[in-house]
């Protein structure tokens, strides 16, 4: 298999990796619409246009690279997700068809443990509520009663997925906030806290964040029985993928009161339409996929995809290989 001489990326990215790629004398091309707009997601027809003439991709975690795409453009040599998560790409078909894939794991953990730990805090701490007093003039000073959160401290924490981001909210959380941790994990076990089953992580949970891969496993894990499951009370926060929850689920916990509040920077559908049940809630906070929205997670991104891309030229498996 000859090297990577075409890159097609399906989303104006940062340049820095793209330098990366000019360096090592491999072309690019980065998806703009007729109008020349660089932001907005590629139309189906039109990936299967550009794929047609790349030998490799990096694509966004909304680009759905499914069996008929990977049918239609088996020629590609490695599809870099600009992404940890790698839902959005059929691996099986990938094996399959010799399609290498990569994602970039280590950039996204630090800028998604800041979210989740933010939106921890947004939601004890009434952040938005209070945030939005002052906008509308409804402040009028200092109130002993006002916006009375729930404090972080010592709280128990259950963690669904202990890879690299859930190991470091624990760490995180039991350092600094000295929070009890419990967690479930499908391989690995933690230096921190105490793993424990799902219904156990439950019950026991204040907090209850989540931090799996979504898969076949995974999906709609948080639904209707294991809502259930959860304190009165507690708080649910979603940094992972939307299809981890039972959307309805979460809707009818929320509306009924059985659980206190949930702040998601993931949804399904991403964005949610303005008419969706969920937004007519006041406990919950829901942020548009932020979680690896740093300046400086970005320009990671870009770089660990460049390296891939360069690795597999080398002849060298590529750093971060999925399949
Ligand atoms: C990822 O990298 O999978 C994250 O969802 C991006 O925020």
């Amino acid at each position: 298999m000859g090297p990577i001489k075409n890159v097609f990326v399906t989303r104006k990215i940062v340049e820095n990796g793209l330098n990366i790629l000019h360096d090592h004398q491999i072309q690019f091309d980065q998806y703009a619409n007729d109008n020349g707009r660089n932001d907005l997601e590629i139309p189906k027809a039109e990936l299967f246009l550009k794929a047609k003439k790349a030998d490799a991709l990096i694509t966004m975690l909304s680009d759905k690279i499914d069996r008929e795409f990977l049918q239609a453009n088996s020629h590609l040599k490695l599809i870099a997700n600009y992404a940890v998560g790698f839902n959005n790409i059929d691996l099986e078909t990938c094996k399959e068809l010799g399609i290498t894939v990569t994602n970039t794991p280590d950039a996204v953990t630090k800028p998604t443990v800041e979210v989740t730990v933010g939106l921890i805090l947004t939601i004890l701490r009434k952040f938005p509520e209070a945030h939005q007093s002052v906008m509308l003039e409804n402040f009028k000073g200092f109130d002993p009663q006002g916006f009375l959160g729930t404090s972080l401290y010592e709280k128990t924490v259950g963690i669904v997925g202990m890879g690299r981001i859930g190991s470091e909210v624990a760490r995180i959380l039991e350092t600094a906030f000295h929070c009890k941790i419990l967690y479930t994990s499908a391989k690995s076990t933690s230096t921190f806290g105490e793993k424990v089953t799902l219904n156990q992580l439950l019950a026991k949970s204040d907090i209850v964040t989540l931090h799996c891969p979504l898969n076949n496993e995974t999906k709609h894990l948080i639904n209707h029985q294991n809502i259930g499951r959860m304190k009165e009370n507690s708080f649910l926060i979603n940094t992972s993928r939307g299809e981890v929850i039972e959307q309805s689920a979460l809707y009818e916990a929320l509306s009924n009161k059985k659980i206190k509040a949930a702040a998601l920077d993931v949804t399904t559908p991403e964005p949610l339409s303005k008419a969706h049940p969920l937004l007519s809630l006041d406990n919950v906070y829901i942020l548009p996929h932020i979680g690896s929205a740093s300046i400086e997670a970005r320009l990671e991104m870009a770089k660990i995809c460049a390296l891939n891309i360069i690795d597999f030229n080398l002849g060298t498996k590529p750093r971060n290989t999925v399949v």
